[in-house]
């Protein structure tokens, strides 16, 4: 587990300059990784932060710059609504990114959300990565990228405080909970998952975030937040923030 220290957490004017140092780094973790092993395996966030990355990355000066044709495309959670639902992570990331840069259809492996049984989309979502990863029965899928945002709860993915999908058992890989606040399902990677990356990115903006900021960070927290909880086992731990989402933090 990464002690704070090995923590990287950058600091941002705002959420433009926050997209540039975040595509900077999708940048070298797409070019480590397809030089290494071939391909470039990533899980995207949902949620309104991540759409100026995206948007970055599909545009003119960084497009070219990740080799999309070996790029695997998954998700770190969805909503339990169809493809074309205006609340969907997969059409934000369509709109944003996947419908301009050249990533073969078969490598873009959405939650299928649309499903009306939630735990059978999550099964149906485990399935895929395990045929995807090639895994052995026990073994999780190593993500080389996983971006995450947070919401001003400490939630990270669909891992929201006090709800079961926290306890998933070891060998799953993606569960389906209940959201209440918003009564709705949601399918999410489960935090072994996301721990097991060789890079987590969380990407972080907003005044309403820095309180919980600051108690993610804070080592001496004992009740861990959800997004407190993602600590890769051998990855890399890189919190991406702006300047009023860090605006708790001591600088040292
Ligand atoms: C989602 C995300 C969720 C999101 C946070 C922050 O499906 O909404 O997985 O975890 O990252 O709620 O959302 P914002 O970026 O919109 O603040």
């Amino acid at each position: 587990m990464s002690a704070l220290s090995e923590i990287e957490v950058i600091i941002r004017e705002d959420k433009d300059a926050l997209a540039i140092a975040a595509a900077a780094r999708f940048v070298v973790a797409a070019e480590e990784a397809t030089i290494n092993r071939g391909s470039f395996r990533i899980a995207l966030a949902g949620g309104s932060t991540p759409r100026t990355l995206y948007e970055l990355l599909a545009g003119d000066e960084w497009r070219e710059r990740v080799a999309w044709n070996k790029t695997h495309v998954f998700w770190g959670d969805e909503r339990h609504v169809p493809p074309d639902h205006a609340d969907s992570n997969y059409r934000m990331a369509q709109e944003a990114l996947l419908a301009r840069v050249p990533v073969p259809s078969e490598n873009i492996h959405r939650i299928k959300a649309e499903q009306t049984d939630a735990p059978g989309v999550a099964s149906e979502y485990e399935e895929t990565l395990r045929e995807s990863f090639q895994l052995e029965a026990a073994e999780l899928p190593c993500f080389d990228l996983v971006l995450l945002g947070m919401g001003a709860d400490g939630h990270t993915a669909s891992l929201f405080p006090n709800t079961d999908a926290l306890q998933a058992s070891e060998n799953r890989l993606a569960v389906a909970v209940w959201v209440e606040q918003f009564a709705q399902h949601r399918i999410t990677l489960t935090l072994q998952v996301l721990s097991n990356a060789r890079c987590v990115m969380f990407l972080v903006a907003g005044e309403d975030k820095a309180e919980t900021l600051r108690t993610v960070l804070d080592e001496t927290q004992d009740r861990r937040l959800p997004a407190g909880l993602v600590r890769p086992t051998a990855g890399k731990l890189v919190w991406l923030v702006d300047k009023a989402a860090a605006s708790l933090l001591q600088q040292n």
